[in-house]
């Protein structure tokens, strides 16, 4: 389970997670880096804020049972590790995290969740 003190630095780059998911048609059609909301700056706990989004909008694909691009998000030490192109986060960098990136729009080509049967 990713719970624990010692997820603070991997759930401080998730920040960003729950609100590009909650406004995502709105930054969807974004493009640079510097249009990015700011992170959050309330306290960030995993279980309540983040784990559900991952739980409800990827583990579907990149879970215990499916792992696309070797990426598995409901494991502190696979996700942390990324997937086949490397890691997806950057502790305490969300800008430059790519599941940022996916998630929010800028890599035009791979949007993630990815429609389809999640
Ligand atoms: C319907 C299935 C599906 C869902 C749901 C999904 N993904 Fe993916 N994901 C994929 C597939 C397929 C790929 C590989 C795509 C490719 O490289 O062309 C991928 C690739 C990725 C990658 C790149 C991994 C790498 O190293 O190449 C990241 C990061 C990622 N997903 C994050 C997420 C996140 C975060 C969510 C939830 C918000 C999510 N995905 C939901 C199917 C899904």
């Amino acid at each position: 389970m990713l719970s624990g003190p010692g997820s603070a630095g991997f759930a401080r780059s998730f920040v960003f997670l729950l609100s590009f998911i909650t406004g995502w048609t709105a930054y969807a059609a974004q493009s640079e880096l510097s249009k990015l909301p700011r992170p959050a700056q309330k306290r960030i706990d995993f279980v309540r804020d983040i784990q559900p989004i991952l739980s409800m909008h990827c583990y579907s694909c990149h879970g215990a049972e499916k792992q696309e691009n070797e990426l598995r998000w409901d494991r502190k030490v696979s996700a942390l590790k990324g997937g086949s192109s490397g890691p997806a986060i950057i502790p305490g960098k969300s800008a430059e995290s790519r599941v940022i990136h996916l998630v929010s729009g800028l890599e035009k080509n791979l949007v993630m969740p990815k429609k389809g049967s999640g």
